[in-house]
């Protein structure tokens, strides 16, 4: 095979320390307006939206790849810490569109939780803190929750193709939450 048809070997900087991606080629930011319709306190929501200046809730940094069989796609996932009425800030959440890829999530930072679940309803939730990896296995969608008080920052890697599902998601939501209570984050 001509080498040329190949994409070329290359490398990239991070601040594992803070958990960085030096010089992201793309940044996704999603605001708290982006986020109607997923948590169970809607008029806190708004409330947040109008008296916060619609505050950033997370950022995915990355460095776009070709989608072609066989690229791995890796990138930060950078989680804002507070709160929703009593909900902890959360992504959207998604399935792939490609279900079967599997995706891992090394936490660099921050302290939180890594909600999934499978079509059929089944849901566990996984510590996410410094250090620790969590394997989201085909076909569990996946939501990550900060139930501290600084960013809760991951570096992300799965198959370039995988592609997002976030349609299936909305429509079913989560079968639970993670809310602040007396003892501290709780699974509701
Ligand atoms: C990629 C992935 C993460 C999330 C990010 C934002 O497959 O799981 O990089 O994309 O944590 O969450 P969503 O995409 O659910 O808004
Ligand atoms: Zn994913």
């Amino acid at each position: 095979m001509n080498a040329d048809h190949l994409f070329r070997p290359f490398a990239k900087e991070f601040d594992l320390e803070r958990g960085e991606m030096l010089d992201p080629e793309s940044r996704i930011a999603r605001t708290a307006s982006d986020m109607r319709g997923y948590y169970a306190d809607g008029p806190a929501l708004e409330r947040l939206i109008r008296e916060a200046g619609d505050p950033l809730h997370y950022e995915v940094f990355e460095t776009p790849l070709p989608e072609a069989e066989g690229n791995l796609m890796f990138c930060i996932s950078k989680l804002q810490p507070g709160l929703v009425g009593d909900e902890y800030f959360m992504t959207k959440g998604h399935y792939h569109q490609v279900s079967g890829a599997a995706e891992i999530y090394l936490c660099l930072r921050g302290e939180g939780l890594m909600l999934m679940k499978t079509a059929s309803g089944e849901c566990v939730a996984e510590p996410m803190r410094r250090g620790r990896l969590v394997y989201v296995a085909p076909h569990w969608a996946h939501r990550s929750i900060n139930a501290g008080e600084e960013p809760l920052i991951s570096l992300c890697l799965y198959p370039a193709g995988a592609g997002h599902n976030y349609g299936d998601i909305e429509r079913e939501g989560f079968p639970r939450r993670v809310v602040r209570s007396g003892s501290g984050p709780t699974l509701v």
